[in-house]
């Protein structure tokens, strides 16, 4: 009955879909069935990539505020529509343009580097934004020593492990990533001593510090797909478990954690995909 009903909902999808030129874009992190439909799955940098190029009329995104926002700003011509408006970023809300003011005029001299999990309003008060994928090498493009990095705390120190630049970090965090804690990365490798571990730059140091590979989302998918490893611990939301397994079928994912569930990312369902679209909304 379920599958008989969500075939239907597809089918109306996609025919509204079509007539409307649209394209669906998902995170890595979406529920399964909406990253089945989407035309595009991807981690932030690939996502606003892909928003860039497109040649679609309107843009259904399928993530968080911060991810379609930035959608908006690279297309300005585009309608971008979020089938859920309330889909937000704990972590882009922890820092407001007034504070980040303040802190720029203490450290006139630093280049102001903001993650793209950040307002429009943040990002206007930046040099330049950088996604978890590039933000190494965006801190390292920078001539200037001294830099401001925004708003997360953990992805800041995992890049001034990377760099000689003095980092000035905000003390933002991402709640889901910090849920993920050492001891549970130890009992994975307990359980699964062959596997190799793969952590997002958000989780904490003591986690990144039993990491085989700190990466984006994307880089995860790739490193699953192209690595000989055949098991790998995942530190990182569990809505990427979906992709990794249904691409790599012969191998064995394990969660670092199934506690790392980010809320606002299980808002979008598919009923609110066809109602955004149907209304244009
Ligand atoms: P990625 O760019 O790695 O997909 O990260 C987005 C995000 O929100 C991680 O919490
Ligand atoms: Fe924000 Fe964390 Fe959710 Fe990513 S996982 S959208 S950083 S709260």
């Amino acid at each position: 009955m379920q599958k008989s009903l969500n075939f239907s909902l597809i089918d109306q999808i996609n025919r509204l879909k079509k007539r409307n030129n649209a394209i669906i874009l998902a995170h890595n992190y979406q529920v399964g069935e909406v990253q089945n439909l989407a035309d595009y799955v991807g981690d932030s940098l690939g996502l606003s990539q892909k928003a860039a190029k497109s040649d679609a009329d309107i843009i259904v995104f399928c993530g968080v505020q911060f991810m379609a926002e930035t959608a908006s700003i690279l297309c300005p011509d585009k309608m971008v529509l979020m089938p859920e408006i309330t889909a937000g970023c704990p972590m882009a809300n922890m820092i407001s343009a007034e504070r980040l003011r303040t802190l720029k005029n203490k450290h006139p001299k630093a280049t102001v580097v903001c993650y793209v999990n950040t307002t429009a309003e943040i990002k206007a008060e930046s040099n330049i934004c950088c996604t978890s994928s590039n933000a190494v090498k965006v801190v390292e493009s920078i001539k200037k020593s001294e830099i401001i990095f925004v708003p997360d705390q953990y992805l800041a120190h995992y890049v001034s492990t990377k760099t000689e630049k003095k980092i000035i970090p905000w003390i933002g965090f991402c709640p889901t990533h910090i849920k993920i804690l050492p001891e549970h990365i130890l009992k994975q490798k307990k359980l699964h001593p062959k596997a190799k571990v793969m952590v997002h730059p958000e989780c904490t140091p003591p986690v990144i510090a039993l990491a085989d590979e700190v990466v984006s989302t994307g880089g995860m998918i790739r490193y699953a797909k192209e690595s000989n490893t055949r098991e790998i611990i995942v530190g990182t939301e569990v809505g990427i478990l979906h992709r990794l397994r249904k691409e790599n079928l012969t191998k064995k994912f394990y969660p670092a954690s199934e506690s790392a569930i980010c809320p606002n990312m299980k808002k979008t369902t598919l009923e609110k995909i066809l109602w955004s679209l149907e209304d244009l909304k």
